[in-house]
């Protein structure tokens, strides 16, 4: 069995880092959680999630693709991105330095993305081998019929031309949480005078 070897070995790592330093130690006494989960009775541990990648690290690496990129479309960054590219099917007429700024926002930062998710590594970007890319297209696509089929047909909204972003609903993850962050009680007021 795995379970009870991981928690001896918890249990030895925690004791070590007792052992180091003073500092050390409420960190390591923060975390019994992993140790107690799977005893009998005790609620099932949450499924094991790849951890995330730091949005920092990904908008470097962004940005030295676009970098990169950019530099062999020297001179052409305003025409647009259906002359300049060999595979654009939704966005022809958008400027190259705008759908390049799509493509780092909205569908790289957005979903927690860096380029190679939905492209191939050589940076060859016309390429629809990547599945993802292949959804993206379907998500815009999707997006277009939110916004002329339904949203414009909503008179009453506030805003007379909402659209709707990758960003709305993806929130910087390609999975999102169906779940929300909500006071569990009335928020306390602050006495007056
Ligand atoms: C979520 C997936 C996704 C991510 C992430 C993404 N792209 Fe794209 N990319 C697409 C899709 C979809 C198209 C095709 C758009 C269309 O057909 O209008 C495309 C097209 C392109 C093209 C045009 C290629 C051609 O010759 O047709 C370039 C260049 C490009 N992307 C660059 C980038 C760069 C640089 C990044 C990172 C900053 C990036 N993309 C991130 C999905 C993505
Ligand atoms: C109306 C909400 C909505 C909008 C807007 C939206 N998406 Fe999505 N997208 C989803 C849902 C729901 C999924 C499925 C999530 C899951 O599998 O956990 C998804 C999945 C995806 C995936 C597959 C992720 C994976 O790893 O399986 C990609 C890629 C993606 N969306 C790209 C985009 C892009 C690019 C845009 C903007 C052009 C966009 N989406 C806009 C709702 C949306």
């Amino acid at each position: 069995m795995r379970t009870p070897l991981a928690a001896a070995l918890l249990v030895a790592a925690t004791t070590i880092a007792c052992a180091r330093t003073q500092q050390e130690a409420p960190v390591a006494a923060a975390r019994p959680i992993p140790a107690t989960a799977g005893a009998p009775g005790a609620p099932a541990a949450p499924a094991q999630r790849r951890q995330p990648v730091s949005p920092m690290k990904q908008d470097t690496v962004r940005r030295e693709a676009i970098a990169t990129l950019l530099a062999t479309l020297k001179g052409r960054e305003n025409e647009p991105a259906g002359v300049v590219f060999k595979n654009v099917k939704l966005h022809k007429e958008m400027p190259v330095t705008q759908f390049i700024a799509m493509m780092d926002e909205q569908y790289g930062r957005g979903l927690g993305f860096t380029c190679v998710n939905c492209h191939m590594d050589n940076g060859d970007y016309a390429s629809d081998e990547r599945k993802n890319k292949v959804i993206a297209r379907q998500m815009e696509r999707m997006q277009r019929d939110i916004d002329t089929k339904y949203i414009a047909k909503v008179k009453e909204l506030d805003d007379p031309r909402p659209k709707t972003t990758c960003v709305m609903c993806h929130r910087g993850t390609a999975h999102m949480p169906n779940t929300m962050d909500v006071p569990t009680a009335p928020v306390p007021q602050r006495k007056r005078g």
